[in-house]
């Protein structure tokens, strides 16, 4: 595995491998790889010719009170986990020099960006468009692969790329879980072990409010909204939010779907997401799933 701490050397290798006709799948990640980011790899591995991740934890993207300084940084597991995915080339840029003093561009999506996690973190995806467009262009890959759990990002980075002409074609992964149902995510170690054992309710949630609106049991965004909320707010943390959007766009959701279910929940000071994409039922069928004659 080669690995490059600038963005030319990073470009060098991959445009060796581009001129030799090899296609290149990229996946960006602030590192404490987990079997969600094996996921990706694993699938970036089988679809292209050679495999590029990046480990960075972005410092634009996280707000002045979030966990950047104790995010998990277990580098030299990361770098074995990556070998061992059969990683070609890692992209480990230094903030200094990814960032220098004169840095002054911001890539801004305004509106799927906005709602969700955009609303609860103000800033945080300027500092996600900005750093994976700047990883975009020192990778330059044929392939970019994200995950579904981070359905926004998902959502925000496609349309950066559409609107830039980035030409790189968007992979969205599906979301890996624990067997009790809780989404990986690096920032679950963090939880106490009471915490641990509630978290897997948020997808058990998004689950039976999925099932509501698949059956038509409910039909509206705001029935299905006002039932995650019900399900999640006696818990032992905050619901910080609980909302319905069309999961392309985010946009207000319209009839016949997909609909996207996620939330957020503070537990202690981690904060979880999560969320389920479902096509509802067509009004007035009694549900999909139903023959209608
Ligand atoms: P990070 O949280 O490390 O995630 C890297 C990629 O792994 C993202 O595309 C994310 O959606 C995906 N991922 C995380 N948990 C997953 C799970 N349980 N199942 C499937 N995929 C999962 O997301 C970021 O880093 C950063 O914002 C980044 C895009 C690298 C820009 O800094």
């Amino acid at each position: 595995m080669i690995i490059a701490r600038r963005a030319d050397d990073a470009r060098a290798v991959s445009r060796r491998w581009r001129a030799a006709g090899e296609k290149i799948g990229f996946v960006p990640t602030m590192g404490a790889l987990h079997a969600g980011h094996r996921a990706l790899l694993a699938r970036a591995r089988r679809e292209c010719d050679r495999l590029v991740a990046s480990i960075f934890v972005n410092p634009l993207q996280f707000g002045p009170r979030e966990d950047f300084t104790r995010y998990p940084r277990p580098i030299r597991r990361d770098m074995a986990m990556l070998a061992a995915e059969g990683a070609d080339l890692l992209y480990r840029p230094r903030a200094e020099t990814l960032y220098p003093e004169q840095f002054e561009t911001v890539i801004s999506v305004l509106r799927s960006s906005r709602p969700l996690e955009g609303a609860s973190r103000p800033g945080h995806f300027d500092g996600v468009t900005t750093v994976v467009a700047k990883l975009l262009g020192a990778v330059e890959p044929d392939l970019l692969y994200l995950g579904q759990k981070d359905a926004q990002q998902a959502i925000v980075i496609v349309r950066m790329v559409r609107d830039l002409d980035l030409g790189v074609r968007v992979v969205v992964c599906p979301t890996v879980r624990e067997s009790d149902g809780l989404a990986l995510s690096s920032r679950n170690g963090y939880l106490t072990p009471r915490q641990r054992a509630w978290a897997p309710r948020l997808y058990r949630a998004l689950k039976a409010v999925a099932g509501a609106l698949r059956s038509g049991e409910i039909e509206s965004a705001s029935d299905s909204e006002a039932l995650l909320r019900t399900l999640l707010d006696s818990g032992p943390g905050k619901l910080d939010y609980a909302a319905v959007r069309d999961a392309r766009t985010l946009a207000a959701p319209g009839p016949g779907g997909p609909w996207l279910l996620a939330v957020a929940y503070r537990l202690g000071s981690t904060r979880l997401i999560d969320n389920v994409a479902v096509r509802p039922a067509a009004k007035g069928r009694g549900g999909l799933g139903r023959k209608t004659r």
